[in-house]
């Protein structure tokens, strides 16, 4: 018996869709990612076919591909308003909240992030998790004394390991490094974002707390779920 059944690629599924959702005059933060990165391909197309948008990347990953499609890009010095955000996310709650940085851009991500005024998250169905946890949380350090920030992070009750590249401590594009620290189920996002940004040596976590107002998710089947936190406006649940 023959199967007819269609399998899609969920990513390029959600990053298309919400590439649609961007208009004309907006500037556009771009994310980082193997689903964001379906997102700027399909901006690219857009903007070939005439959609006026300027761009601002979260890595020199999402830079050098916006260059090649074309997009035009704004230095974040020469604005306060990014109109809409694409981005990723290594996990999101019921509550939006987020784990990021599986890619090590999230400090410019977070950024990004906390200057737009929509922050559209793009993700397949793996994604979506009852508790934030599971996945290590990314933890952007300065490299002086890195070793002496990760005692006070495992001190909070995870344990962090610096990640690693071919060439030895992975460097992110701003000359950090990251600290990959496993704490289990996370009870408080905020508090716990609260508690590591104490810490001196650390530049930022990888733990988005109400930053994203809607997200976008691409099923194998080709279908979409789109949900907006309802605070944030409509609850738009939309099955296509
Ligand atoms: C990069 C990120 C990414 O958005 C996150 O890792 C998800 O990536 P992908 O879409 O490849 O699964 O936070 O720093």
């Amino acid at each position: 018996m023959r199967n007819n059944k269609v399998s899609a690629n969920p990513k390029k599924v959600a990053g298309e869709r919400a590439a649609e959702l961007v208009d004309d005059g907006m500037i556009v933060g771009l994310g980082t990612g193997s689903t964001a990165y379906y997102a700027i391909q399909k901006l690219g197309g857009r903007v070939r076919e005439g959609l006026l948008i300027r761009g601002i990347p979260t890595s020199e990953q999402s830079r050098i591909q916006a260059e090649r499609e074309g997009i035009p890009l704004i230095d974040f010095a020469e604005t306060i308003r990014i109109d809409l955000t694409i981005d990723g996310a290594d996990e999101i709650d019921p509550a939006f909240n987020l784990i990021k940085g599986g890619g090590g851009a999230l400090f410019r991500e977070k950024l990004v992030a906390t200057a737009s005024h929509r922050e559209i998250i793009v993700a397949d169905e793996s994604k979506l998790k009852d508790r934030l946890g599971g996945f290590p949380l990314p933890v952007e350090v300065v490299p002086f004394g890195w070793q002496y920030v990760r005692l006070n992070l495992e001190a909070l009750g995870c344990r962090a390991r610096l990640r690693v590249s071919e060439n030895g401590a992975f460097v992110t594009d701003n000359g950090n490094h990251i600290l990959d620290c496993a704490f289990g189920a996370i009870d408080d996002p905020a508090d716990l974002e609260r508690r590591i940004g104490a810490i001196c040596g650390v530049v930022e976590s990888g733990l988005f707390v109400g930053l994203a107002h809607q997200v976008v998710i691409g099923k194998a089947d080709g279908t979409l779920e789109e949900r907006s936190r309802p605070q944030c406006g409509v609850d738009v649940r939309r099955k296509t």
